[in-house]
């Protein structure tokens, strides 16, 4: 089968006087596809998560609804720009502010502006400038990062829990880590299976990473107890372990930021030396900037500056520099306190919509019929509620009623309004009765 070459292509050849790379034999004429350096290619499937969207979108149902992405929705199901980023917005583009490139390691400003909201500002080791870090390409591109600079250092294994977030196995494979899991949830009694945690982690080699959900754990809902937090952070001394926090909602899970930040600055007044990746996607709303931190502890300023050295020699040559705009909005926000108040209320009402939702969720499927126990619904936090639901229901939930949720079983709560929880319950029940 032959193709004409486009004449964009002839035109653009024509302007660098025909002098091209593109052989001779191609150039205006045809080609054989199966000389295609893409004739090998395999289609992709969907990524579980993003995909759901695309095929949400393709759906013409009229009640279709989607609670698979965890973004954020006011209860008319429209995505929520947060007002002080708004007013934050304002200000940067009063300022005329240039774009020229970040530093590798971005903006120092938002970068301490940043440690500051997750550590503490009364962190003795942030104080003691040991806490150092960089700006990442918000949560995921921080773990990137930081996965890539572990393997460069010797670590050929990390431990995720089971279950985690979908993307942490990819992210880390990629880096080329092994991706190892630790017991998290009890599926039968929809709760942390602390027991069965504990003894894993025991059994974990020293030295390890272990990757820690610092709040909202995504997808169960279900975090530790801060005496639990205490008892795991006793064991990662005992075992020598690298205590690895993935904080992607701060201040989602109970509407406080230092509530939500309490396990991770525990470990840190332990004398825990860890690493943290922070993402403003959810709790500032700023999904599509891709504003983040990664961050370690070190024993002395010198060596985490050391980490942060090294930090900066993965990031060159994977994307240079982070983008600039997030990053001024987080830094506007956090260094200005009557902003900052704005973002607590904001973000506090995010928080509280989604509990208010999880009830109404609740109440809904016991007034449609449903005789099963949807406590874990309202016991669970954060974004998302592990229904139980299986990968069958799910799929035939998807089927008959256009209700679109990943296929573990997670229901972005987020998603979840007063105009669509009765029929989220309605099909929820009719799945599972
Ligand atoms: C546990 C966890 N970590 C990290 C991320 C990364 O998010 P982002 O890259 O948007 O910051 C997410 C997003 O869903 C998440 O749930």
């Amino acid at each position: 089968m032959i193709r004409q070459v486009s004449s964009s292509v002839i035109r653009s050849l024509s302007a660098h006087g025909g002098k091209s790379q593109v052989p001779k034999k191609f150039v205006g004429t045809a080609r054989c596809l199966s000389t295609s350096p893409w004739a090998n290619y395999e289609m992709a499937p969907l990524d579980p998560i993003i995909g759901l969207t695309e095929q949400y979108n393709q759906d013409s149902f009229p009640q279709k609804v989607i609670v698979g992405v965890g973004a954020y929705r006011d209860d008319g199901g429209k995505p929520y720009i947060l007002p002080c980023v708004r007013e934050a917005e304002d200000r940067l583009f009063k300022k005329h502010l240039d774009m020229e490139y970040s530093g590798i390691a971005g903006d120092a400003n938002f970068v301490e502006e940043s440690l500051k909201f997750g550590y503490g500002e009364d962190c003795v080791a942030l104080q003691e400038n040991r806490v150092q870090g960089v700006q990442a390409l918000s949560g995921t591109g921080g773990l990137r990062v930081m996965g890539e600079l572990l393997r460069k250092n010797g670590h050929r294994h990390i431990y995720v829990p089971n279950p985690t977030w979908g993307n942490h196995k990819a992210i880390f494979t990629n880096a080329g880590l092994e991706v190892k899991t630790y017991a998290y949830y009890d599926a039968e009694s929809s709760s942390l299976d602390f027991d069965s945690l504990v003894k894993d982690l025991k059994d974990i080699p020293s030295g390890s990473a272990v990757l820690l959900h610092a709040c909202a754990h995504n997808p169960t809902g279900m975090d530790p107890t801060m005496d639990q937090w205490k008892e795991i952070s006793s064991i990662c001394k005992e075992r020598g372990l690298l205590p690895f926090f993935d904080m992607a909602y701060q201040g989602f899970a109970s509407g406080c930021a230092a509530t939500d930040a309490a396990a991770l600055r525990m470990f840190v007044d332990e004398g825990h030396l860890v690493c943290t990746i922070q993402s403003f996607s959810k709790n500032f709303g700023l999904y599509g900037h891709r504003v983040g931190t990664l961050s370690v502890v070190g024993a002395t300023e010198e060596e985490a500056q050391k980490v942060v050295s090294q930090l900066k020699l993965v990031i060159r040559p994977m994307y240079s520099n982070p983008p600039r705009h997030g990053a001024r909005i987080v830094q506007t926000i956090l260094s200005d306190p009557m902003l900052r108040e704005d973002w607590e209320v904001q973000c506090a009402g995010m928080a509280a919509r989604i509990n208010t939702m999880r009830t109404v969720l609740r109440e809904r499927l016991s007034a449609v019929g449903s005789s099963r126990n949807w406590n874990h619904i309202t016991k669970q936090i954060g974004m998302f509620a592990f229904s139980g639901l299986s990968k069958e229901q799910v799929m035939k939930m998807r089927e008959k009623h256009h209700v679109y949720c990943t296929l573990d079983g997670r229901i972005s709560m987020a998603g979840v309004t007063s105009g669509n929880a009765d029929y989220i319950a309605e099909a929820i029940h009719d799945v599972s009765k």
